[in-house]
């Protein structure tokens, strides 16, 4: 029997190899965007906001617009690495539906599901738990930050396992790319690494699943209004489909400083400079270009050109939200051509599996 952790280790490379190989990858995807399979995803914990448009919603759309094949995974387990599941998940889960829409994933190319539903997906866990030892996922500084985060004096199994979890959610599909912020890149190489050895182990000759790419976006990281990461549970975000004058109000409450001359200075004025980034993103032009037209107008200027371009940027995406949610019996249809799409895809792999693995009697 050859030792568990067989020839290969998970080392995570480092952001500024992901970046330029991302670059690399981005000049392939504009020659051949056909030769590509996207599988991102998010928790279903609350209604995207500004901090997801930016980080990974937008450069989805744009991908997809590109030509590239898109899958959307709901991780409605992933979600309750940490939490029970609540009754208001299905609201939740449609509401991702509609703002996934109004932003522009097309549903007739892209594949929307949610994991929970896709039995053969998670039946890949389990060949693909005996690829990895408990100290290599003990390692895995993303789950550590978690569980720290998490502040609980115990830890699931799930949160411990769900990097393999994950390995599925990218392997069942063939997906050759994963767009990602940093904080995922060990997800990424565990993924590598259990397809690795899937096929040294199971199939050298004929290897069954191809290592994917994490992609890195270019895109600045837009933080909470208290400067923080925005993340829902820190009660620091804007949703996307706020209203005007909620985005007013979330805005207005933000942190900044007393100098009045608006300066785009990340180090020293962080929570100034994460303005202007949000600012910049939805006018599309440079931080520093705002800051310049601010000039000494302060933090009050700053806070009203921010909510002026936010509100102008986001008016289109709200109203074609409001329309989509209108119609929750389109939305849940949408996902069930979903599931049913990624179930079958997901069967077909299982099914090659266990041929491998001596499975089929
Ligand atoms: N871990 C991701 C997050 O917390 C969500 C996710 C689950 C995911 N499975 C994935 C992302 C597969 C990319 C690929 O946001």
């Amino acid at each position: 029997m050859p030792a568990l952790t067989a020839t290969t280790r998970a080392t995570t490379p480092t952001v500024r190899a992901v970046q330029g190989r991302s670059a690399v990858l981005e000049q392939a995807i504009a020659r051949d965007p056909r030769s590509f399979r996207i599988l991102t995803g998010d928790r279903p914990t609350g209604a995207l906001h500004l901090g997801h448009y930016f980080g990974s919603q937008q450069n989805r759309v744009r991908l997809q617009d590109a030509g590239v094949d898109l899958f959307v995974l709901i991780a409605d387990y992933q979600a309750i690495t940490d939490r029970y599941a609540q009754a208001d998940l299905p609201d939740i889960v449609i509401g991702l539906i509609a703002d996934y829409l109004a932003l522009g994933v097309d549903p007739g190319r892209a594949t929307i599901f949610a994991h929970s539903q896709v039995e053969s997906l998670n039946q890949l866990l389990l060949p693909f738990l005996s690829l990895v030892s408990v100290a290599e996922i003990g390692r895995n500084p993303t789950v550590k930050d978690e569980i720290t985060a998490a502040g609980s004096a115990t830890v699931s199994g799930l949160m411990f396992t769900y990097p393999v979890h994950q390995a599925a959610d990218i392997l069942f599909c063939h997906a050759n790319l994963v767009p990602v912020g940093s904080d995922q890149l060990p997800h990424i190489e565990i993924t590598r690494t259990i397809a690795r050895r899937f096929n040294e182990r199971y199939c050298p000759d004929a290897p069954y699943f191809a290592e994917p790419d994490g992609l890195l976006s270019t895109t600045p990281l837009v933080l909470g209004t208290d400067g923080q990461k925005m993340s829902k549970s820190r009660n620091n975000s804007v949703p996307l489909r706020a209203t005007p004058d909620e985005t007013a109000r979330l805005i207005s409450r933000a942190k900044t400083d007393a100098e009045r001359h608006i300066s785009y200075e990340p180090e020293r004025r962080p929570e100034v400079a994460n303005l202007l980034v949000l600012t910049a993103l939805c006018l599309d032009t440079t931080p520093e270009a705002v800051a310049d037209e601010i000039g000494s107008g302060g933090a009050a200027a700053l806070k009203a050109i921010a909510i002026e371009a936010v509100n102008e940027r986001f008016a289109g995406l709200r109203a074609r939200r409001a329309d989509l949610a209108a119609d929750p019996g389109y939305l849940r249809s949408v996902l069930s051509a979903g599931n049913e799409r990624a179930s079958a895809i997901a069967a077909e792999t299982l099914h090659r599996v266990r041929e491998v693995m001596h499975q089929r009697y």
